[in-house]
């Protein structure tokens, strides 16, 4: 039988204390209902349900625009989980099971959605339960001498006694299509805080002679993120995720607890990362990478044995095999490094190439730029790319050697083979195999003093 899932991200999240919607706060680089969508998408639903807040739509729509066929329910006031699951019934598809998922629970796992779902077959309800020694906080899972949930016991309902249960409601739950209705249709208010609450319907459910059931999971999957403290709770576990699959598949990480992935980062063999290092986007590193301290990639390609250094910063950069980067370099959007390409500290590129075995060592700043194999840029020069309104190209051709402090003020091509002399500024082309200065003459004044400080004696 076919499922829809509806997710609940309607409710105010008052304990975030943020403009943002509490499902859009951002976990491991993403807003909390990507990392959900991202596991949806791949097992398969018929629907996927949003229910927002009238508020918040048009963040939703946007920051979820890359997932095709979402469908929204506005929910217009938020009286519950109960009350924000019946807005989206009258759009679920008819006899078909329903898998709710919570806006806040943001660690769900598709194998486990899966698993979930596969366990309905043997009963009407199956909640998401997890064993946990802190269950403040989460609805209790109270069962029968069956092992068949009577109740759901919310925090500020539960007695003492209901208060030292382990098992916990994950808030996530898969119905069997026909019975929801009736269950949504017979919730009410009376509790302490006003609202509708989903978990009331499994009480009236075992009543009704209803099979409820709980698949367990584990804690971390389960975590629920209902403040700024949570939500770096979960930044934790996501990251000793992430970083533990990078390590059983061989990638040496200096210390796991200083490494931030804010996407998806893709390690060959050998790769080694050291600390205090942050990885955005789309990262991917080939075989051999070295990661040094400090150093923040986003969006960039690595290639074979490349090296980056210490508080180097790399962004929409693709970098060849056995390049050098850093430390202190900033690679910019556009920056391509061909094969054991160098570039040293203070040095800032975008939209260039680095030729094979060229070297931008110290100091320099080239952008719009071309440059070809074997070149040497010298320390201190600078692509003048920008008359202010436009940009425009500097080409540099193989084997040029670039003095000191030279300043090439684009549209300019330096040919192949070129030497230019340290201290040139150089607006016209520099013709090959030849030496091209640009300076002032240099003068000795005689006579001159240096002016001395009158300190009124
Ligand atoms: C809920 C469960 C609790 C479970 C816990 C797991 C209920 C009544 N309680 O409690 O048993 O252990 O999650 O984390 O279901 N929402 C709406 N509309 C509303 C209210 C909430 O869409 O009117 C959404 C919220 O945006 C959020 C989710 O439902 O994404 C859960 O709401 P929240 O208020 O955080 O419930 P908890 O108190 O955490
Ligand atoms: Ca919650």
């Amino acid at each position: 039988m076919g499922f829809s899932i509806v997710i609940l991200a309607a409710g105010q999240g008052t304990r975030m204390a943020s403009n943002k919607p509490k499902t859009l706060q951002v976990l491991a680089g993403k807003p909390m209902l990507t990392n959900i969508l991202e596991q949806t998408i791949t097992i398969d639903p018929d629907q996927v349900i949003i229910v927002h807040s009238p508020e918040h739509i048009d963040e939703i729509k946007k920051e979820t625009k890359q997932f095709q066929g979402l469908l929204f329910v506005e929910q217009n006031k938020p009286l519950g989980t109960g009350h924000a699951l019946k807005k989206a019934l009258p759009i679920i598809k008819r006899c078909n099971n329903v898998l709710v998922l919570l806006g806040d629970v943001p660690l769900i796992k598709n194998d486990t959605l899966l698993q979930l779902i596969k366990n309905l077959s043997d009963c009407d309800i199956r909640v998401l339960s997890s064993n946990t020694a802190q269950p403040t906080g989460y609805g209790r899972i109270k069962k029968d001498a069956d092992n068949c949930v009577k109740a759901i016991i919310e925090e500020q309902e539960a007695n003492k006694e209901e208060k030292q249960i382990n098992e916990i409601n994950s808030g996530i739950i898969a119905f069997s299509g026909k019975h929801l209705g009736s269950l949504l249709d017979d919730l009410d208010a009376t509790n302490s805080k006003g609202e509708y609450y989903l978990t009331d319907t499994i009480e009236n459910a075992y009543s009704k002679g209803l099979r409820i059931k709980t698949t367990l999971t584990n804690q971390n999957e389960v975590f629920g993120v209902n403040d700024k403290k949570d939500l770096a709770h979960a930044e934790g576990l996501k990251r000793e995720e992430l970083t533990n699959a990078l390590m059983d598949q061989g990638v040496t990480i200096c210390d796991p607890k200083r490494v931030d992935i804010r996407g998806t980062l893709k390690c060959g063999k050998d790769v080694i990362i050291d600390v205090n290092t942050v990885f955005e986007g789309d990262v991917e590193l080939s075989d051999g990478v070295t990661i040094g301290p400090l150093v923040i990639v986003s969006n960039s390609t690595i290639g074979k044995n490349t090296s980056i250094l210490s508080h180097s910063n790399i962004e929409g950069a693709n970098i060849g095999e056995d390049c050098s980067i850093g430390p202190f370099a900033r690679l910019r959007p556009g920056t391509e490094l061909k094969n054991q390409a160098k570039v040293g500290n203070f040095v800032e590129t975008k939209k260039t190439t680095i030729g094979s075995k060229s070297k931008v060592n110290h100091l320099t700043y080239v952008g719009d730029a071309e440059i070809g194999e074997e070149t040497n840029i010298g320390a201190g020069t600078i692509t003048c790319n920008y008359d202010g309104v436009n940009k425009h190209k500097t080409i540099i051709g193989d084997n040029v050697f670039i003095g000191s402090g030279v300043e090439l003020v684009a549209p300019i091509s330096i040919e192949s083979g070129a030497t230019v002399g340290a201290g040139s500024t150089l607006s016209k082309a520099a013709p090959a195999n030849k030496l091209t200065i640009e300076r002032a003459k240099q003068k000795t004044i005689d006579g001159w003093q240096r002016p001395t400080k009158n300190k009124g004696k």
